[in-house]
């Protein structure tokens, strides 16, 4: 059965669902940059191992991902999933887990890479936004595209009522990308890209608005 880690800063909703989706996998560890992340409460009542190896403890990024690393690697996991982890990764750390690193961003990439993604899609009047799941590369929030959701932004819309739909959506598809690199269903070929031998090509269509 493949080994995850995940990698929490805050609430670990996202973590939560993939603890709560009865995946073909087992997460041996939920690890945090921060002592005080509402997502380790949550992990720790779900009986899964946590450990904090604070950001601040260590002068430059370089040593943080050294140490971040060895904690993850004492776990042998095969699968590292960021879910909800604020920080920027070298590109040592990142090679390191080069086809085993996974992250849940919330836009549609590649648009709106970086923060505040829900205040610039609404500051920029789009009318669909979404999430992305990716592997990550030392191009930051630009690896290949696992899978993604899109959801309307509504006429009223704050900040946090897209950033509300957006999640629903994001524990969704998170979840998705994990059961199919589990089962082996979806990997990097050699060249980087995304291979897979299952897809489920659906033809939804979302027009926001809607059509009259
Ligand atoms: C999510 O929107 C995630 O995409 C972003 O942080 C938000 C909170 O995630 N990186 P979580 O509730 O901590 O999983």
């Amino acid at each position: 059965m493949k080994r995850i880690v995940i990698l929490i800063s805050g609430h670990g909703s996202n973590m939560q669902a993939l603890l709560e989706a009865k995946l073909p996998c087992q997460v041996v560890a939920v690890i945090s940059n921060r002592s005080d992340a509402q997502g380790l409460k949550i992990a720790r009542a779900h009986h899964v191992t946590t450990a904090v190896v604070s950001h601040r403890d260590f002068a430059e990024r370089e040593s943080f991902d050294a140490a971040l690393s060895k904690e993850i690697d004492s776990f042998q996991p095969d699968l590292v999933v960021l879910a909800g982890f604020m920080r920027i990764l070298t590109n040592g750390f990142v090679e390191h887990y080069a086809g085993r690193l996974i992250n849940i961003h919330p836009s549609l990439l590649p648009a709106y890479a970086g923060v505040n993604t829900h205040e610039r899609a609404l500051r920029d009047g789009v009318k669909i936004h979404g999430c992305t799941v990716h592997f990550v590369t030392s191009d930051l929030d630009n690896g290949p595209i696992i899978i993604q959701a899109a959801v309307p932004v509504l006429i009223n819309d704050s900040p946090a009522s897209l950033a509300a739909r957006v999640l629903h959506e994001e524990h969704r598809v998170l979840q998705q990308a994990v059961r199919w690199l589990c089962n082996k269903q979806l990997w990097l070929d050699e060249l980087g890209r995304i291979a897979s031998d299952h897809f489920e090509q659906v033809g939804a269509t979302l027009i926001s608005p809607g059509l009259d």
